[in-house]
């Protein structure tokens, strides 16, 4: 049929855990939906509102000032029900009884792997847009949130510092990141370090107090190490008890960050990034575009297939590795 649209009404979920940003990703979807007068529908609570029907209509004003917002507006679940086959049929008929024929999923690897898996099942056509802190997705230079959860870090990390330094204290701060080292890595950095357990990394108690000792001889009186959530030594409370075995002089305390880096107003890059990947969402699916996922890769604009999102491994840069083991001491 000539002029006819590849799709002509969308919906738009979040899903997982919300990063800063995804509010910004939201109104761009539904901006540029509106800008070429396509019909767009908000899904509540991710998959859980496919399911249960629960969708509102939203057009340019009901986005109105929420690009500042952490959070999500049409909030965010992790929905072991669309696992399945069951569910995500029901997900489909509502789907179908708006006419909704594409759908655009912001979140991380959880919410692809349901958008995979549901766009194999149905002629829905689906896009993914990776919204997380953890940056862990292939396809994309940096994921919305994670610059802002790395400024929480790094904000926090300062804090500590002065503390540390006025008693003399090793602090031991666990940073978020499931199953990857992007924030711990790069919070490190910026915040001064003296050793960052990554997930990516085979660390040993070894080595770490050798860089313990190394430090102390040149005078060091307090220090920092960065811990991800998902290193392999046992956890941030494991190494400080073997750190205060090994050094029993060392006045030592642990800090963990958690949710904090979840919230908080999106900063600058991220919300630039939600509104160019929302953009470019919308426009790829009225291009033809399914089952992949919108990404930034070097400033450019780019589709990753989701499976190979889901797939690969967003690497982490070697060279700053390096660079943080040359920097601190
Ligand atoms: O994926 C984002 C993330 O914040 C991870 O860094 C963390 O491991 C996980 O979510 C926490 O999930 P929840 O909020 O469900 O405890």
């Amino acid at each position: 049929m000539k002029n006819r649209k590849v799709v002509s009404k969308i919906a738009v979920l979040t899903s997982g855990g919300d990063s800063p940003g995804m509010n910004a990703a939201i109104r761009a979807v539904v901006r540029t939906a509106s800008h070429f007068n396509l019909e767009c529908y908000g899904v509540m609570e991710g998959y859980n509102g496919l399911i249960h029907d629960d969708f509102v209509r939203m057009g340019p004003r009901a986005v109105k000032h929420i690009i500042n917002q952490g959070g999500t507006i049409l909030k965010s679940a992790r929905s072991p029900e669309f696992r399945t086959r069951e569910a995500r049929a029901e997900a489909h008929k509502n789907l179908d009884k708006y006419g909704i024929d594409g759908l655009v999923c912001i979140g991380g690897d959880g919410t692809f792997t349901g958008a995979k898996i549901f766009g194999e099942e149905y002629d829905t056509r689906v896009i993914g847009i990776p919204g997380t802190i953890d940056n862990d997705i292939f396809g994309t230079d940096n994921t919305i949130g994670y610059d802002t959860a790395l400024n929480t870090a790094v904000d926090a990390i300062d804090k500590i510092r002065d503390t540390a330094t006025s008693h003399n204290r090793v602090f031991f701060v666990e940073v978020m990141g499931r199953d990857a080292g992007f924030i711990a890595l790069n919070s490190g950095v910026a915040s001064g370090a003296l050793d960052i357990l990554i997930p990516e990394r085979t660390d040993s108690l070894e080595e770490m107090f050798k860089t313990f000792r190394k430090a102390h001889k040149t005078g060091k009186s307090s220090s920092i190490v960065v811990v991800a959530e998902s290193e392999k030594l046992g956890g941030v409370y494991d190494l400080a008890k073997a750190t205060g075995e090994e050094f029993p002089d060392f006045d030592i305390r642990v800090t963990v960050l958690g949710h904090i880096q979840r919230g908080g107003s999106p900063s600058c890059a991220d919300r630039v990034l939600a509104s160019r990947l929302g953009f470019g969402a919308v426009e790829g699916l009225l291009r033809g575009e399914n089952k992949v996922m919108a990404g930034l890769r070097s400033g450019k604009l780019v589709f990753t297939p989701i499976a190979e999102a889901i797939k690969k491994r967003h690497e982490i840069d070697e060279e700053l590795l390096k660079i943080s083991e040359v920097l601190a001491m």
